[in-house]
Order: C-alpha cells, then structure tokens, then sequence
C-alpha cells in the first residue's frame, strides 16, 4: 500500500493527477425516463491536468487554485469533496481530508474537470485513509457521483456506453496533438442536454452497435488525418445554439488547417486535432489572435487516469 508522504514542514500529504477529456466521438440517444440519455461515446484523456492533494484533518475542507479557481464551489456541493464523503461512508471510515485542487481544465467546459477533481480524490482519499479498495469498488464510487468519473480512473481511450461510465478500453496508437479553445463562460452539461432534447424532439437517433467503426479504426491505425474526419458530437448543435460564437471558433480552427474541430462533450470548449506540436501552437495562436477563445491549450493525448505523482519539492 502506498503510505501518504511525509513533507519536510507539514502533515503528510497524498497528489493524485487526473486527466481532463475529449469526446472524439458523442452519439445521443433519447432521453429516458430516468432523465438521462444513452449514449456511446469515444473517450481520449488528454495531458490537461488536475491535481488534488489530499492532507489529514479533523474535517472535510476543500481550497482550489488555478486561473479559475474563482469559478468553482468549495462548499458540500463540490463533486471532490462529495467523493472524499462517499468513500468515507462506503469503507465505513471516521476522518477528515482538506482537499487542495490546482486546477487547470476549464470550468464547466466540456473536459470533464469536475469529474477529474472526484476521480483523483477518490484515489487520495483512498490512499491516505488506507482503504484499500479495489478498483471495482471504486469504479462503482466513481458511477454514483457522475457519468464522466470512471473515465478520470481509467484514463487512455475508452469507449463508454450507458451514461457514459460502462467502460470498455479501446486500442489507440501513436500521440495525438489538441489545442482547446476556452471560453470564460462555462455551459451547464443538464442545460445542454435539455436543449438537445428540445432540438431533437423524440427524433434523436437509436444507438446502433457500430457508427464509430471508422473512428476506431483510425485510433487503431494511428492515422490523425482519418481521426480528424471522423470526429462526432451529437451535442454539437444544441451547444452551439445556447452558444453561438462557437461557431465562429470552429470556423477558425476549420480556416487553418485543423485535421477536425468539434465541441469537447456539451461544451463550450471546442477541440482542434492538430498534425504535430507545432501546428497545435499555431492554431491556438490563430484562435486567440482572432479573439474566437479567450485562452486556448495545447495537449496530447492519450495519457492515463487519476495516479498518484510525488508531490514537487
Ligand atoms: O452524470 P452527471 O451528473 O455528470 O450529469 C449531469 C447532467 O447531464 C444530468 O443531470 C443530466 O441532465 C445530463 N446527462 C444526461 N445523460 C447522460 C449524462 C448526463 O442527460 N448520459
């Protein structure tokens, strides 16, 4: 078992690193009467990161950092703290954490953020406790606090059926490069959803077995230029209604060269597949010079899920 680290100066601490995501592929099915939708859908974790730090405490407190911090909630509602609570409820344990999140996914974007903080503080958590629990315990944790958490633990490619947190890895070859284009304005994931909903009437396609066979087959071969064209998210339309100038954003990347460009999941992120590190650096200096992002990241991917790093220092 890996014991929490002992710092120089403070109580010993535990970093867990999570990654955000991208929905290479997002296909909607109709809302069912539990209020969620079916979907499959084609996860890659890309190398923007979390990273919670997890210290013994008599309570349970939680502090974020980041160029957003500002944006999120550290009360109860915070899917972090919500998680140190689960794991504590389900091994049955009587302790506190103070949770500290650096946080550099963008705030309610589309990149899965929120579930990467939950992912990794289940496993810091975990770890500094000593729980023990096996991965099956914690994958079904990870389920009941949202859709995209298991996807934070497992990390790689994946495809995900259900809501999302039915997982089956996918094989994925070679490094692909992104640049994401973020807006300092988040969408609400269930807003999204509700739009799509109002867009597609009952209409929204039934889920077939294999309409992601040539976004599969691309991954599998290594071959961006194929990856590119097969890029899928059928909740495209209902992010761009609620927020238009993605449009312009996606014209953008489309203008210089990007191999595909879509929404990342319910947005406002928009992904653009870039052919090389460099070309990823030009694109997002395109974006931001054109003012059609308000910060734009480059990554790679695919790296793996929420593990725990040495702490710097
Ligand atoms: O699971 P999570 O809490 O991340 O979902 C946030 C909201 O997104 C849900 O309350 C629901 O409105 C919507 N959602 C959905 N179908 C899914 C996943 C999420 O309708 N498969």
């Amino acid at each position: 078992m890996t014991q929490p680290r002992a710092d120089h100066d403070g109580p010993p601490e535990i970093r867990v690193r999570a990654p955000g995501k991208v929905n290479l592929g997002l296909r909607v099915g109709p809302r069912e009467p539990d209020g969620y939708h079916p979907l499959v859908t084609v996860f890659q974790a890309v190398s923007v990161y979390e990273d919670v730090v997890a210290t013994a405490s008599d309570d349970m407190t939680l502090t974020v950092s980041g160029p957003q911090a500002h944006l999120v909630p550290t009360d109860g509602t915070n899917l972090a703290l919500r998680a140190a609570q689960a794991l504590a409820e389900y091994a049955g344990i009587d302790a506190g954490v103070h949770l500290h999140i650096e946080k550099s996914v963008p705030v309610a974007g589309g990149m899965a953020g929120g579930s990467a903080d939950a992912a990794a503080a289940l496993l810091a958590c975990d770890a500094l406790w000593g729980a023990g629990l096996s991965r099956e315990q914690l994958h079904e944790l990870a389920a009941s606090l949202g859709s995209d958490v298991p996807f934070g633990l497992v990390g790689h490619t994946a495809v995900g059926s259900g809501r999302g947190d039915v997982l089956t890895p996918a094989l994925s070859r070679g490094e692909y490069h992104w640049v994401f284009a973020v807006r300092d304005s988040g969408l609400s994931t269930a807003r999204v959803y509700a739009e799509f909903d109002a867009m597609t009437g009952a209409g929204a396609a039934s889920l077939g077995p294999d309409s992601d066979l040539e976004l599969l087959q691309a991954l599998r071969a290594g071959d961006a230029l194929a990856l590119g064209r097969a890029l899928r998210n059928d909740l495209q339309p209902a992010a761009l209604e609620l927020a238009p100038e993605l449009a312009e954003t996606l014209a953008t990347a489309d203008d210089v060269g990007a191999l595909g460009v879509i929404v990342s999941g319910s947005g406002p992120t928009v992904a653009a597949l870039a052919r090389s590190r460099t070309h990823a650096q030009a694109i997002a200096t395109a974006l931001t010079a054109a003012g059609v992002a308000d910060t734009a990241l480059t990554a790679v991917g695919p790296v793996p899920g929420a593990r725990l790093v040495a702490s710097p220092g």
